[in-house]
């Protein structure tokens, strides 16, 4: 009843339009599909609920450029991130895109991790990541004095890179093909007109003062012929309200804070304590508290995992979620790094950032993989959604996109 009548109301009210392709979300795995579909001479049209690109998650993680190591064997994971990472550096060389293979070492710090430490490596072969060495504990000590350790996992291929350029890159070359930006634009749901997509689309400022429980107004109804729905910590709530989605395809969302601290500057960024990436063995929904560093050398420490519970649904189409760091989470994160960085002092270490991890699995169950659902799952033709773009989705975001564009295009 309710629905027929929003339907009456849309249909009478709000402006139509049509498009080629809609892309929901510019973060960076949005951007990278609106690069790709526009070089290959389609017309794009990117919505973004922010006023601008890269406000959410892709501007909040650690920039590390995975080598691909953590993941099962053919999984999308581990597929995307070792072909996302070639084609990253190979982009980031190019384009002159401020990035660094500075390699990495995921210890083990004590003798009961090395069994893990092990498993990593063998599956790190199995997902045909490059250079991979066991070193010793004085090897490893070599490479970074101030380690503690009894084995080390080396991965040259690791590295980090400046994402904002990366994103900036991307929105240019999609922009001189033709691709139309909009800001201040939230999708609101949307409905099947037959085979037909209809995204309903509203003005951010309108949504800023909603309840929450009225039924929401589209000011504009697009009827795109592909929809690419990269909307990342909304997108399940986003599927949720588009009508006529099975919604029994809908994975559950979880979310889980990550929060980073900064060590201090009596601690020289000309002198860092670390010149690779620091791992220790990996936690339940994260990859631990690492070191890693900025180009200009400023080292970091993070993110831990704090899960977040009961969000509504603005909260994830507003990005209206809880960045600052406290500062009393400082006490973990010391005796952690301590395992491996013995010589860390007390006091060192400030509050930086946080980010957000759009999880499909909860705590304690098993990592989840990339979503990626075309018609195949959902019946909907030319929709395809994005689900669980976590890391390592900066790393395989030219992957996806890659992928994206076979699955609408064909090859
Ligand atoms: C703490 C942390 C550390 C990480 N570290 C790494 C790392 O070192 N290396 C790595 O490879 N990956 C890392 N990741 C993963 C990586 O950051 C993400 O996979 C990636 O940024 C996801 O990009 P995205 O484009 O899918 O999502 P987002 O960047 O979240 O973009 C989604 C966009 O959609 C917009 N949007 C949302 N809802 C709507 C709506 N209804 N209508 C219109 N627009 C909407 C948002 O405004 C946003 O701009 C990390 C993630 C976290 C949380
Ligand atoms: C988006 O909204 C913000 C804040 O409401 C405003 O300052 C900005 O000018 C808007 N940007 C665009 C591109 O409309
Ligand atoms: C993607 O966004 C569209 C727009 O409303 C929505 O209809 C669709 O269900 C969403 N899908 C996902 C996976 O979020």
């Amino acid at each position: 009843m309710l629905r027929q009548s929003i339907e009456r109301v849309i249909k009478r009210n709000a402006p139509k339009e049509k498009a080629e392709c809609v892309v929901i979300g510019a973060g960076i795995v949005g951007l990278a599909v609106a690069r790709e579909l526009s070089l290959k001479g389609k017309e794009v049209l990117v919505l973004d609920s922010a006023p601008t690109f890269g406000t959410a998650t892709s501007s909040r993680n650690s920039q590390v450029i995975h080598a691909g190591i953590y993941y099962p064997p053919n999984s999308l994971k581990a597929r995307f991130c070792v072909r996302g990472r070639n084609l990253l550096y190979q982009y980031c060389s190019q384009r002159g895109i401020p990035h660094k293979q500075i390699g990495k070492l995921i210890v083990a710090t004590g003798p009961s991790e090395i069994p893990k430490l092990n498993q990593l490596f063998n599956r790190g072969i199995l997902n045909g990541v490059e250079g991979l060495r066991m070193l010793d504990a004085s090897e490893a000590i070599k490479m970074e004095p101030e380690l503690h350790c009894v084995k080390a996992l080396l991965s040259p291929a690791s590295g980090i890179l400046d994402s904002h350029s990366l994103m900036l890159s991307l929105v240019g070359e999609a922009e001189t093909k033709g691709t139309t930006f909009s800001y201040n634009t939230t999708v609101i749901g949307g409905h099947l007109e037959g085979n037909q997509m209809a995204l309903h689309v509203s003005e951010t400022k309108t949504l800023a003062n909603w309840d929450g429980n009225t039924p929401l107004q589209p000011d504009l109804i697009l009827i795109p012929k592909f929809v690419v729905n990269s909307s990342g910590l909304s997108a399940p709530a986003l599927a949720k309200r588009f009508r006529g989605l099975n919604t029994a395809t809908i994975p559950p969302a979880y979310y889980a804070r990550g929060s980073y601290f900064t060590l201090s500057n009596s601690n020289s960024t000309r002198h860092p304590s670390f010149k690779h990436l620091i791992y220790p063995i990996p936690e339940e929904g994260g990859l631990g508290v690492h070191v890693t560093l900025d180009l200009d050398g400023q080292l970091k420490f993070g993110p831990d995992v704090e899960w977040i519970h009961h969000v509504p649904d603005t909260t994830s189409f507003l990005n209206r979620f809880k960045y600052s760091v406290s500062a009393e989470r400082v006490l973990r994160f010391y005796p952690e790094i301590r395992k491996y960085y013995p010589n860390l002092k007390d006091g060192s270490l400030l509050p930086g950032y946080a980010g957000i991890r759009p999880k499909l699995s909860g705590p304690g169950q098993p990592a989840s993989d990339f979503v990626i659902q075309g018609e195949g799952i959902h019946g909907v033709s030319g929709l395809v959604n994005l689900f669980g773009i976590e890391s390592p989705g900066l790393t395989s975001s030219m992957a996806i996109a890659e992928y994206i564009a076979v699955m609408l295009l064909g090859g």
